[in-house]
């Protein structure tokens, strides 16, 4: 097992190349690039709680969308993933930057695309698909699902990370980012004109089922340390159906 997925680290480094860093990142020499997180160690409990460990990456090919500054592109180089591809839109200044710096720290070589998802022009399909943290920031869900969907091959699994709706029903939900309205999560108006930066829509449980199922995806919602100590945040794992 690779140090990088140590739960303790030596001393917090600060903006190592100048810049500021989403993740907080190992390093190899047991220290951490500190992080947007209070919680250093969020990145390293959202990937246990993918629960790959029953889902080998060995030799996978490996698409992380959203991957800002790369932990779980390195993550899944370092637990055996075949070819990792990272996509970032230009929209987050420090990408690809920040990846590129801790992949030569890790001596890891992912394939880096600087561009909004939906609209790149892919040449292959995966077989697992880091969505963590980006469905948010999307103006059509809908459309996102299919393109996913469309970009998995048989059986592949789609990863899905979000901020929930805290509102409980029984019935599909979506409640909008707002800066106005008193919603789980404010919409950032102001960045509007970017892409990937301002929030849109948050889903209960059902709407994230019946997504899935929209689509032709099965969907488990995955329950670990990261979804305890992080209630409002959903994880869940959604295998594509074969035809
Ligand atoms: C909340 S961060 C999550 C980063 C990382 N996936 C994680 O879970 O820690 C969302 C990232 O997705 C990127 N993003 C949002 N919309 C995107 C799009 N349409 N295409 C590519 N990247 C996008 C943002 O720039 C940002 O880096």
């Amino acid at each position: 097992m690779s140090s990088f997925f140590e739960a303790s680290y030596n001393n917090l480094i600060h903006r190592p190349n100048g810049r500021d860093w989403w993740h907080c990142m190992p390093l190899p020499n047991g220290n951490r690039i500190a992080g947007a997180h209070a919680d250093c160690f969020v990145q390293l409990k959202l990937w246990e709680n993918l629960d790959l460990l029953t889902f080998d990456l060995a030799g996978k090919r490996v698409l992380d969308v959203g991957a800002n500054d790369g932990f779980f592109t390195i993550a899944a180089l370092l637990a055996g993933a075949g070819k990792v591809t990272a996509i970032n839109t230009a929209d987050r200044p420090s990408y690809p930057e920040n990846l590129l710096f801790a992949c030569k720290q890790w001596n890891v070589a992912p394939e880096v695309v600087v561009d909004d998802f939906q609209a790149h022009p892919f040449e292959s399909s995966y077989e697992v698909i880091f969505f963590l943290g980006v469905l948010y920031h999307l103006e059509n869900i809908f459309a996102a699902a299919k393109l996913l969907h469309k970009l998995l091959n048989d059986r592949g699994r789609l990863y899905l990370e979000t901020q929930m709706s805290l509102i409980d029903s029984p019935l599909p939900i979506y409640e909008a980012a707002s800066d106005t309205y008193p919603t789980v999560a404010k919409q950032y108006k102001e960045h509007l004109h970017l892409t990937g930066r301002s929030n849109f829509l948050f889903p209960n449980e059902a709407a994230v089922h019946n997504l899935a199922s929209s689509y032709d995806f099965t969907c488990e919602r995955l329950m670990g340390v990261y979804t305890h100590h992080y209630p409002s945040r959903g994880v869940f794992r959604l295998t594509k159906l074969m035809k």
